[in-house]
């Protein structure tokens, strides 16, 4: 049943995103088992949720997920330029309340988000700290409804560490990224698989032979990194921290500074969860045709002021490449609008990783309406029950078995004498 309160595209798209969901609800078992689980136990039953996140089919399912444990759903997205409108409609049909389009300009997309509030959550799913943010900030008269929530990304939890750290965090929020089942496979192999997936779609240009360069070799970085050499490219990761720039020299990458690197590289992909770490010192002296695209959850990485105002001529040579020309005539290349590149020109990371994402989203949003008001107004962990749950789940839905502790072993490492 359609929800009127929602503000979307299209309805008459809600086939095309039903067809959509389907393809990952059939490749998500995690999701699929915990769908089952939450039917019969309801943890949300009178619960509003309201989730902000990268509006694509995996997502959807996931609201899906939360809408069978009896929680009442809205959604809107986490990005102008991910959000899917058939999947939107689907959900939408589906019951759940949604307020995103595709390509929401600013203004759309704040309203949106406010929209996503005043449909009076009791939960939230936020990913990069938007909805925490309004929350504590013009829409403080609503905290006191909140019983907490879980944050997706890495960038989201720095910004909620910062409320933390300065004692005005008012709700439980529960640090997904930080699991081990998150960061290790969505944000590595995840990002590593899907970066090169949105960039190769969208320029269709060979990666064999050329310099990619990564800025920020954290956990996503390594996953592009390990990706790029694996299609034959020469890799060049710069960095600030020492210990991750000895790290990614040796997994066998050339380390330098971005100043050094701007001049040799073909591709350069942003992801660092910093600003400007691609700016005007850069532009000026990069190739004629570099492409640049960044993975960082913010569209700040790469100056894109900076590359205005350096341009004599801006145009569109294909579906989400933007040519920069400059004075002295380099053509300098822009990949969606420096907006998240595999969710902005591709569809996010692979089914697979996002069903352990999401599994844990789901199995700590109900450990977060279940003890959240035990709970203090914190950045909490993924509870290692919860995390070692998924990974089981995930070894299960594979047929892989592990072995278990002998009772003496598990005595030998839990004593200190020989
Ligand atoms: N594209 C996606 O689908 C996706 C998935 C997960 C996370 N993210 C986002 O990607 C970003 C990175 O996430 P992560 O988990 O890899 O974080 P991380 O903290 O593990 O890594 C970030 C790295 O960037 C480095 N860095 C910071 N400033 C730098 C600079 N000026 N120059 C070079 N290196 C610099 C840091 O030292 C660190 O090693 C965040 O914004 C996160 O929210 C995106």
């Amino acid at each position: 049943m359609a929800n009127n309160n929602s503000m979307i595209r299209d309805l008459t798209l809600a086939p095309l995103g039903k067809v959509k969901l389907d393809w990952v609800k059939s490749h998500m078992p995690l999701l699929n088992n915990i769908e089952e689980q939450f039917r019969s136990e309801l943890p949300f039953k009178g619960l509003k949720v309201s989730i902000c996140l990268h509006l694509e089919a995996k997502t959807g399912y996931l609201a899906q997920v939360i809408q069978a444990g009896g929680g009442e759903v809205a959604v809107c997205g986490s990005n102008p330029l991910s959000t899917q409108d058939d999947v939107v409609a689907a959900l939408v049909e589906s019951g759940i309340t949604a307020y995103a389009w595709h390509n929401a300009t600013d203004e759309e997309y704040h309203l949106h988000m406010n929209r996503a509030l005043d449909f009076g959550p009791n939960a939230i799913i936020d990913d990069g700290g938007d909805l925490v943010s309004l929350l504590h900030g013009e829409r403080s008269g609503q905290l006191k409804e909140i019983i907490g929530g879980c944050e997706e990304t890495t960038t989201g939890i720095v910004r909620l560490k910062a409320l933390e750290k300065s004692g005005l965090l008012r709700f439980p929020m529960m640090a997904v990224n930080d699991a081990y089942c998150k960061y290790l496979f969505d944000n590595r192999y995840g990002t590593g698989q899907s970066v090169w997936d949105g960039i190769n779609r969208t320029t269709n240009l060979v990666v064999a032979g050329k310099t990619v360069v990564v800025i920020g070799y954290g956990w996503c970085g390594k996953g592009v990194a390990m990706r790029a050499k694996g299609l034959g490219a020469k890799v060049i990761i710069t960095e600030i921290d020492p210990i991750k720039a000895i790290e990614a020299y040796m997994d066998g990458f050339e380390v330098m500074t971005m100043p050094e690197a701007a001049k040799q590289g073909d591709f350069f992909v942003t992801v660092t969860g910093n600003r400007d770490v691609i700016a005007n010192e850069h532009f000026d002296v990069m190739k004629n045709g570099a492409l640049m695209c960044n993975a960082g959850h913010f569209d700040i990485e790469i100056n894109k002021s900076d590359l205005t105002a350096r341009a004599v001529k801006i145009r569109e040579v294909r579906k989400n490449i933007d040519e920069y020309e400059m004075k002295d005539g380099r053509k300098l290349y822009l990949i969606a609008e420096g907006r998240l590149v595999n969710l902005a020109a591709g569809d996010g990371h692979p089914v697979e990783v996002m069903d352990l994402t999401f599994a844990l989203q789901a199995l700590s949003l109900k450990h977060i309406v279940q003890n959240g008001r035990l709970l203090k107004a914190e950045v909490h962990s993924v509870p290692i029950e919860i995390d070692r749950n998924v990974a089981y789940l995930r070894l299960e839905s594979l047929g892989i078995h592990i072995d278990q502790l002998t009772k003496e072993q598990e005595n030998y490492l839990s004593s200190w004498t020989d």
